[in-house]
C-alpha cells in the first residue's frame, strides 16, 4: 500500500480525496482524541499561523480551528468580513496571494465554493473549507468519526439524512459516504432533492466501494438505519426561503416516532448543530439517550486537528 502523505494539500471537498486518505485522517483523529483524553500536550504547530476567514457566523468550526491550532503552539488569527477586504475592495486572488505570504494555512467559511477554490489556487498554502453553500467537509469527517465510535468501521453501515436534501451538510455526507462505502439515504421532499449531477457522481464513486446512495421522499426508509441525521431547515444565507421550507419539511421532523421507525434501539441521532429544537428535531430526541450530537460537536476539534496535522 502507498504511504499516505497529505502535506501541502487543501481540503475543499471530499471529492478530491481517495478512500485511503480519508481513512488515514479518521485514524489520525482518533489518535489525537486519545492524546487529549490522556492529557498529552504537544506543540506540533509551534511557529505556524492560520488565517480563519468567516463570512458567516460559527460557533463550532471557529472554536475547533482556533483551539486545536492554539493548543499545539500555533497562532490563529480570526478575520471576519468586517476586518478584511475579501472581494470587496480587493480581489479574492490578491487577498489570497498576500495571506499566503504571511500564513501557514487558511480556513474559509462563507458563501461561494468558488471563493475557497480561489484562495487555494492563489495562496500557495493549504486551504480548508469550513463551510460554503456547497459543502461542509470537516463536518462530515467528524460525523463519520462519531458513527465509528458507536459501531466500529463505517463501511456497510446505513446513515439516513432527513430534511433539506440539497444543503451543504447533506451533500458532503453523500460524498464521504460514497467514498468510504457507507450506505447513504437522503430522505427529503421532491422540491429539495440534492443536485442530480452530484448524486450521479456519488453513485459512480459508490460502485467501487459498495455504498448504496438513495434519494427518496419516504420516511419509512429510516428502517434499519444505524444513524438518523438532520440539519436546520433554513441554512445560513437562505433566510428568505423560510416559509417555503416549513411548508415542504413540516412532516420531516426527526421526533421519537421517527427514531422508532428505524426498528432499532441502538440507532443513534446525529446533528451538525446549531439545532432549532421544535423544528427539524424535537428536544426529546436531541437531548435524549440516542443522541450523539455532543460527541459529534467535540469530534469537530479532533478531526480538524487531524486534517491540519496531516497537511501542514
Ligand atoms: N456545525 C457547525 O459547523 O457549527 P458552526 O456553524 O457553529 O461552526
Ligand atoms: N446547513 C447549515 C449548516 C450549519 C453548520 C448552514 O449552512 O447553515
Amino acid at each position: 500500500m502507498d504511504t499516505i502523505t497529505l502535506k501541502g494539500r487543501s481540503l475543499l471537498t471530499w471529492l478530491d480525496y481517495r478512500e485511503e486518505e480519508i481513512r488515514f485522517l479518521l485514524d489520525l483523529a482518533k489518535q489525537v482524541k486519545a492524546e487529549k483524553q490522556n492529557g498529552e500536550s504537544r506543540r506540533r504547530f509551534a511557529g505556524k499561523t492560520i488565517a480563519l476567514i468567516f463570512e458567516k457566523r460559527s460557533t463550532r468550526t471557529r472554536c475547533a480551528f482556533e483551539t486545536a491550532f492554539g493548543e499545539e503552539g500555533g497562532h490563529p488569527v480570526f478575520l471576519s468580513t468586517q476586518d478584511i477586504q475579501l472581494g470587496a475592495k480587493e480581489s479574492i486572488e490578491d487577498t489570497a496571494r498576500v495571506l499566503g505570504r504571511m500564513f501557514s494555512a487558511i480556513q474559509f467559511r462563507g458563501f461561494k465554493q468558488s471563493t475557497v477554490e480561489a484562495l487555494a489556487l492563489y495562496s500557495g498554502v493549504p486551504v480548508y473549507n469550513g463551510l460554503t453553500d456547497s459543502f461542509h467537509p470537516t463536518q462530515a469527517l467528524a460525523d463519520i468519526m462519531t458513527l465509528e465510535e458507536n459501531f466500529g468501521k463505517a463501511p456497510g453501515r446505513k446513515l439516513c439524512f432527513v430534511g433539506d436534501g440539497r444543503n451543504n451538510v447533506a451533500r458532503s455526507l453523500m460524498v464521504i459516504c460514497a467514498k468510504l462505502g457507507v450506505h447513504f439515504t437522503v430522505i427529503t421532499p421532491a422540491g429539495l432533492n440534492p443536485a442530480g449531477d452530484l448524486v450521479e457522481t456519488c453513485r459512480a464513486l459508490a460502485r467501487t466501494t459498495g455504498a448504496e446512495i438513495n434519494v427518496t421522499p419516504d420516511l419509512g426508509e429510516v428502517a434499519g438505519a444505524d444513524a438518523v441525521y438532520t440539519d436546520v431547515w433554513v441554512s445560513m444565507g437562505e433566510e428568505a426561503k423560510r416559509e417555503e421550507r416549513f411548508r415542504l419539511l413540516a412532516s420531516y421532523q426527526v421526533n421519537q416516532a421517527l427514531m422508532d421507525r428505524t426498528g432499532r434501539k441502538d440507532s443513534i441521532f446525529l446533528h451538525c448543530l446549531p439545532a432549532v429544537k421544535g423544528e427539524e428535531v424535537t428536544s426529546e430526541v436531541i437531548d435524549g439517550p440516542q443522541s450523539r450530537a455532543w460527541d459529534e460537536a467535540e469530534n469537530r476539534k479532533h478531526t480538524i486537528k487531524a486534517v491540519m496535522l496531516a497537511t501542514l
